[in-house]
């Protein structure tokens, strides 16, 4: 045995250079490894002099730290490499589309409204959830008694109170809250969602949208309140379409009407979807009472204006023909998915 023996293993050892686990183990067995040539160093040992056994000793068991710890850097330091290139994955492949998603029809339908009304010089108001008595009925000249007030109806909160929480059963009550904060002249429009204790079935749910509008100004008159919803109906459904005004009762004015629409399918010919009578029925509205505007103090001897309502669901399903107004809440993929190609708004 010789010293140079040990130090040509340590100089071969700074040299060594391993790309895989597989080269890391060729190492290993090379010098640890029972033919390997430290453990031949170790079988040479057992002939040394006994003088020279303390001084070679000590060099030996060096020499085999060293490589062991060059062994373990050399295996963490490839590890990552090799496991992958093992498995059989390639890293440079681009990665799977998982999809985007899209938005849902209620949403498009609810911004394409708001974005019409924007375009007249309209704002945005939003208005809780969750609302007290006097903003969804009081202050809009619901009599105490009114059937809507129900528990058939409405979905209480608190009962008992002289002005109980309640989920709004419509927007309307945004009028109120806006009416209350904001200098006339008004023009807004507030979209939400709305709850009434109904029975779910195809044409009724008991969670859905409104967007309600409101117009407060000196000298408006029934002829904007016609106009507005004219101009608001060609942009949403067509430059030909067609309005009509039937009268109708609402608490919150007077005189109050109900608007059609043209059929757009048929063109006023008849069809299925108008069951023939070639208009669709699309919201309600009217002049709003001067009780309304005195409960929220507004002189109703100076300003008047109008307000309307209507249902996203409905203008959606007038839109995409859904038929079967579940369809909104269950977010069924394959219902989701055929609005993918709508309009990004
Ligand atoms: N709030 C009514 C409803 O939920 C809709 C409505 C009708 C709103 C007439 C109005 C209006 O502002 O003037 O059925």
């Amino acid at each position: 045995m010789k010293r140079e023996d040990i130090d040509r293993i340590l100089s071969e050892l700074g040299e060594l250079k391993c790309r895989t686990l597989k080269e890391v183990e060729e190492a290993r067995v090379r010098f640890l490894g029972k033919k390997g040539e430290v453990t031949a160093l170790f079988d040479e040992f057992r002939e040394v002099s006994k003088d020279m056994k303390k001084e070679f000793g000590r060099s030996l068991n060096e020499l085999k730290k060293t490589v062991q710890d060059k062994i373990e850097e050399l295996r963490n330091t490839v590890g990552g490499d090799e496991s992958v290139a093992a498995s059989g994955v390639d890293l440079t492949m681009p990665g799977d589309d998982f999809g985007l998603g899209s938005r849902h029809p209620v949403s498009i339908v609810r911004q394409e409204i708001v974005d019409i009304f924007r375009k007249f010089g309209y704002d945005v108001a939003e208005g809780p959830e969750i609302e007290d008595d006097y903003h969804v009925f009081g202050a809009l000249n619901f009599p105490d008694n009114h059937p809507a007030r129900d528990m058939q109806d409405t979905f209480f909160v608190s009962v008992g109170h002289p002005n109980p929480l309640l989920l709004r059963t419509h927007t309307s009550s945004v009028q109120v809250r806006t009416m209350e904060k904001t200098d006339v002249p008004i023009r807004v429009v507030c979209p939400g969602r709305v709850f009434r204790n109904e029975a779910i079935s195809a044409r009724a749910h008991c969670i859905f949208h409104q967007i309600e509008g409101l117009y407060i100004d000196e000298g408006v008159t029934f002829a904007d309140l016609r106009q507005a919803i004219l101009l608001f109906a060609r942009e949403m459904f067509g430059p030909e379409t067609q309005i009509r005004m039937r009268p109708s009762y609402f608490p919150f004015t007077e005189p109050s009407a109900e608007v059609d629409v043209s059929c757009n399918i048929c063109h006023g010919k008849g069809c299925n979807i108008c069951k023939g009578t070639g208009w669709l029925e699309i919201l309600g509205c009217g002049m709003v009472d001067p009780n309304v505007l005195e409960a929220s103090g507004i002189d109703s001897k100076k300003y008047s204006g109008f307000a309307f309502g209507m249902g996203l669901e409905r203008i959606a399903m007038l839109k995409w023909r859904v038929n079967d107004l579940r369809h909104y809440f269950e977010n069924d993929l394959r219902f989701l998915k055929e609005f993918e190609a709508a309009p990004e708004v």
